[in-house]
């Protein structure tokens, strides 16, 4: 069978904002299986760009009193910057106010509407008096009409956790300028959603996403398809609309589509990718998004939807986690309470970070706790008391009496083919995105390496004669055991793995453990990883 070439994708972040651990689990998760794909010799593009658009970001440059062209270059940078401190792959990140972005999203909304699958309507919204502008639902606050607590959002009650719209909000509030909104009536241009529902029903059953994700989407086809409003009236910073004055795309409109304009670009540069044959048709290719499961909704109605409608091809899989929390809270950038990505490496490295998402992360939605005590014990006790040991203690011997030189056979067959034959299901469980479970097999084959390394005890046999063979065989067992456990590691790790490369002079990959590392310098040790030794409230004193 043909091995389709694959499109990875993460959701855009938002440029109002720095990155934090909570895009990091996303991203993170996305590298790991793209790295995985690409040591298995899979070709892999991986995208991903900053969400530019929106009133949010315009409210903020207005703040900061910059032009939101110049503010959103410069998270652009810093967003750029902090995913390549933790070594996430990109072949390309771009953003959504490229020309290229505008361009599709014109031509995609022109062809909706030549279909027919774009209507006007006049619609009333609350307005600020004060500032002359239209207010999102994230930007009101009022008493929710359900369970009257104070201090909720234009969407949704935090307290009963009902949905609603803006203008059944009791007292409204405007968050801009604190004044009561008025209803405005309004033009608004929206997407019939609806003339997708059976498309989309047979879509979502099709394997692209798991049951959770089926059943969650399911839902809204329960109350009917509503329509769409992809409009947003001036001010906004966006995309103008085509044929009407003063309206801008909504931000969830071009947010998406700058997964094919991102490829666009790329496919300008490099010569081997084939735009076409990612988004127009699938035979040759599958695309999977990595989301969270906050935005289910436009990746699994209105994207596909989208797709359809203008005769794209769909993705192949939509991949959703839940959200990390922090010492089981949820993190909040208004209360200050994340961690932000820059914040993290001051203090730790981004292996460490990796490492811990990995093992928490499976193919299901649930949430993922962050617990500073928790992580700095796995951490000290899997990679520095396990792994990293195994090849300290085993080295000693190996650099102080032989030369620098593994032996030239295998002690013990049996013990290198119970090894390799675990290959297959490290394998097996990075295709399936089951990390946790990667982590916990590396987990208990280093506790089996060293207990074998204890059963052996080669440094017994050096009091005796340090340069008994039998030492140089048993450390060469467990060198080689060690270069098990760091291949496997090598898609969740990738600067210990590096370090770990250099010592053993070699290059890790899933086919070269075939053979044992045999007759081979290495060279002296050194320290490959560092003990963490903080005190635990670092990041909340
Ligand atoms: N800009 C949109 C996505 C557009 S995709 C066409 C957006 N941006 S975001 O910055 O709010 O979020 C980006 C991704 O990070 C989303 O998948 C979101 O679920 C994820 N996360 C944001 N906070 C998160 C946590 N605390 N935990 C896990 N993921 C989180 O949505
Ligand atoms: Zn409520």
């Amino acid at each position: 069978m043909m091995k389709k070439n694959i499109l990875v994708t993460c959701a855009l972040p938002y440029s109002n904002g720095p990155i934090h651990i909570g895009h990091l689990l996303e991203h993170i998760q996305a590298d790991i299986w793209v790295r995985y794909h690409k040591m298995n010799k899979r070709s892999v593009i991986f995208i991903c760009a900053d969400d530019t658009h929106g009133t949010p970001i315009m409210l903020k440059s207005d703040k900061m009193k910059m032009k939101p062209n110049d503010l959103i270059k410069k998270t652009f940078r810093e967003h750029f910057r902090d995913l390549s401190n933790f070594n996430i792959l990109y072949d390309y990140y771009s953003h959504t106010n490229t020309k290229e972005n505008l361009f599709f999203t014109k031509k995609i909304f022109l062809s909706l509407k030549k279909k027919g699958f774009i209507i006007e309507k006049n619609i009333f919204q609350l307005y600020d008096v004060l500032k002359n502008i239209f207010l999102p639902d994230r930007l009101v606050k009022g008493e929710c009409p359900k369970c009257f607590s104070s201090n909720q959002y234009g969407d949704h009650c935090d307290k009963c956790g009902s949905v609603y719209s803006a203008q059944d909000l009791l007292h409204p509030r405007s968050e801009i300028s604190n004044s009561i909104p008025i209803l405005k009536k309004t033009k608004h241009i929206f997407f019939n959603l609806s003339s997708f529902e059976k498309t989309l029903k047979n879509w979502i059953s099709s394997g692209v996403c798991n049951l959770q994700v089926e059943r969650k989407s399911k839902e809204w086809f329960k109350n009917g398809l509503r329509l769409w409003d992809i409009s947003r009236d001036a001010p906004y910073f966006g995309f103008k609309i085509p044929g009407y004055k003063e309206k801008y795309f909504y931000v969830w409109l071009d947010a998406p589509i700058c997964y094919i304009s991102t490829l666009k670009i790329l496919s300008k540069k490099r010569k081997d990718i084939c735009f076409d044959e990612f988004w127009k048709t699938s035979h040759k290719t599958s695309i999977y998004h990595f989301i969270g499961k906050d935005i289910i909704y436009f990746h699994s109605l209105f994207w596909p939807a989208i797709l359809e409608g203008i005769n794209f091809r769909k993705p192949t899989g939509i991949f959703v986690h839940g959200y990390v929390t922090i010492n089981n809270k949820k993190m909040s950038k208004s209360k200050n309470f994340f961690i932000k990505a820059s914040t993290w490496l001051k203090h730790f490295d981004s292996d460490s970070l990796r490492y811990y998402f990995a093992s928490k992360l499976s193919s299901k939605i649930h949430d993922i706790d962050l617990n500073i005590d928790d992580f700095i014990s796995r951490i000290n006790s899997d990679i520095v008391n396990k792994i990293v040991n195994l090849a300290s203690r085993c080295s000693t011997f190996i650099n102080k009496d032989f030369n620098n030189m593994l032996s030239s056979f295998v002690l013990q067959e049996k013990i290198y083919v119970f090894f390799y034959n675990n290959t297959k299901n490290i394998l097996s469980l990075f295709k399936r995105r089951e990390f946790s479970a990667v982590i916990r097999s590396i987990v208990e084959y280093a506790n089996f390496a060293n207990n074998y390394i204890n059963d052996m005890r080669p440094w017994v046999l050096s009091k005796k004669n340090k340069y008994d063979i039998q030492i140089q065989l048993i450390c060469t067992m467990g060198i080689n055991l060690f270069r098990f456990l760091m291949t496997w590691l090598k898609p969740i790790m990738p600067d210990l793995s590096y370090r770990s490369e250099f010592f053993l002079s070699t290059k890790f990959s899933f086919e070269s453990l075939k053979h044992p590392l045999l007759n081979h310098k290495i060279l002296k040790f050194f320290c490959l990883y560092k003990r963490i030794n903080v005190s635990r409230d670092i990041f909340f004193k």
